[in-house]
């Protein structure tokens, strides 16, 4: 027999920690029922989120201690099916209950499981939002600047680089001044979240390319537009054509080279399933001097500063070539308005913030450097101080960025049967819990280790189902293989036309 000294109760008061340790030929009793009150029954239910019971004593409830779990950040972690989307439904119904009115929680929903959790407490965002949803938009000049050209322009040589980031900080100064508190213009630079139109430096580079040149009394000047082009519609200046072999009128001579970048802008910019980004609804898109309707205070009212609990940011419809550095956008103009707000009755220190992240390894993966890995990193290691606290849900915790794991005072790990996971589970399990870790692959569907912080007592824990219709439920296989009748195949003509136009059936 193996003994972990693990608490002492005295007095009917159970203590983490040993202070008075047995000696051979103490007494060993089995634990009673009473016992096990003492040791869990500890719970929080005033300021807890309870989500399940106590394996070993079904009658006791688990709770979470609020304060800590949102304060010191959390890390979820188990295989696929282990049920970590389950535990993130439940403990957002609890939050989302009642209990709570004023409670604020973010969730990056990376799959659009969450929209049917805590129905009438949660608002949820989409880029095609159903019926009660709400549309979410990300204006494309929030962006920091190299994220910007990479989404839209792609690669382009450092000199050019330098160019257009010139352009953009002149436009971005220009445009300043017409915002209602226009910040000094020495203070702006490329990357400052302020408007500018992203069609009218796409037409003056385009511009530039394009032009030719004739010679008028021993000058060259630059030849008249022919036609007219629109920044607006994307739609080019056209000059005389050059002529062939030096005769005039003459090519631009030091064009930047960038005709392709210019195609593919152009592309981007014209794209559908790009809108929520450069044709952002609701005031946020500029017009051609970068004025705009509505400004990002706007944008972060209407995802934290609304009158429920949740809001599900479901990004499972962006281009996953850009859901990263969009959801590190997102987070990162949350995270600093509520961290510049200071004192103010909407900060993080009046009213914390949860940001919950299902799927974490797709924002975090070792050894990344993300926009979205940095604000995800900056959250984890000063959050606390701000009133911002961090859930990370994966089920690869071995492929996450280590010092987020580091800094989760919370662990819950679900079934885990991966070898490298579950040692990188058992490095932040407290030394005397190690043995634990060997339970992890026996572990039951919603069954999990509660270690840390937000847990008075280390436990096993089993999650109760959430209320919520199944969203992330495994397919009923042997039911659908068993109907007689198998589905008609027209339905692939829609399935074809969903694919094509980005829309989920
Ligand atoms: N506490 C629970 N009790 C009973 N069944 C559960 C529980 N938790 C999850 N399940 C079932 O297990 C299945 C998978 O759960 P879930 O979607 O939460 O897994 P997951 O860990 O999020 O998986 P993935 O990593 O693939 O997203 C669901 O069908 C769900 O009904
Ligand atoms: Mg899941």
């Amino acid at each position: 027999m193996t003994v972990v000294l693990f608490g002492e109760s005295t007095g009917g008061l159970f203590e983490r920690g040993v202070g008075q340790y047995p000696t051979v030929g103490d007494e060993v009793h089995f634990v009673t029922a009473t016992d096990l009150s003492i040791i869990y029954g500890r719970s929080h239910s005033a300021t807890g989120l309870t989500v399940g019971t106590v394996s070993s004593a079904s009658g006791i409830p688990a709770t979470l201690d609020l304060n800590r779990f949102v304060s010191r950040h959390c890390a979820i972690v188990g295989s696929t099916g282990a049920g970590k989307s389950n535990l993130v439904s439940v403990i957002l119904e609890a939050i989302g209950s009642s209990k709570f009115p004023s409670a604020r929680v973010l969730v990056i929903d990376p799959h659009g499981e969450y929209a049917k959790v805590s129905p009438g407490r949660s608002k949820v965002f989409r880029v095609t939002p159903g019926t009660g949803e709400h549309a979410l938009v990300v204006p494309y000049w929030a962006l920091p600047f190299e994220e910007l050209l990479a989404i839209t322009f792609g690669a382009m040589s450092p000199a050019n680089e330098a160019t257009v980031r010139d352009m953009v900080q002149d436009m971005k100064r220009a445009a300043a001044k017409q915002l209602a508190n226009p910040p000094p213009a020495e203070a702006i630079t490329a990357d400052t979240p302020i408007p500018f139109s992203i069609r009218q430096l796409w037409f003056d580079l385009d511009d530039y390319e394009r032009r030719t040149f004739k010679t008028e009394a021993n000058q060259r000047v630059l030849t008249e537009v022919e036609q007219k082009g629109d920044p607006q519609k994307l739609i080019s200046n056209v000059y005389p054509i050059h002529g062939p072999g030096g005769k005039e009128p003459f090519k631009n001579p030091s064009p930047r080279g960038i005709s392709r970048q210019l195609e593919l802008a152009r592309s981007r910019l014209a794209d559908v399933r790009y809108a929520f980004l450069f044709d952002p609804q609701g005031g946020y898109a500029p017009d051609l001097s970068g004025r705009t309707g509505s400004d990002i205070d706007g944008l972060v009212a209407s995802w934290v500063g609304h009158d429920r609990p949740l809001t599900i940011l479901d990004v499972s419809e962006l281009p996953s070539d850009v859901a990263t550095d969009v959801v590190g956008l997102l987070l990162r103009i949350v995270y600093d308005t509520l961290f510049w707000a200071g004192t103010l009755p909407v900060s993080g220190r009046t009213q914390p913030l949860l940001i919950v992240v299902d799927e974490a390894h797709r924002f975090l993966p070792e050894g990344g450097d993300s926009s979205c890995q940095r604000i995800l990193t900056r959250v984890a290691k000063e959050g606390r101080k701000y009133g911002v606290g961090l859930t990370v849900v994966t089920q690869r915790p071995s492929e996450i960025d280590a010092t987020i794991i580091s800094q989760c005072g919370t662990m819950i790990a679900l079934r885990t049967t991966n070898p490298s996971d579950r040692s990188r589970v058992a490095a932040a399990f407290p030394d005397d819990l190690g043995g634990l870790v060997d339970l992890l692959p026996s572990l039951r569907t919603g069954e999990g280790l509660f270690v840390g912080e937000a847990m008075f007592v280390p436990s096993r824990v089993r999650v109760w189902l959430t209320q919520a219709p199944e969203g992330g439920a495994d397919p009923g296989v042997t039911t659908s293989w068993a109907a007689a009748i198998r589905p008609d195949p027209k339905h692939y003509e829609q399935a074809l036309s969903n694919w094509r136009n980005q829309l989920k059936g």
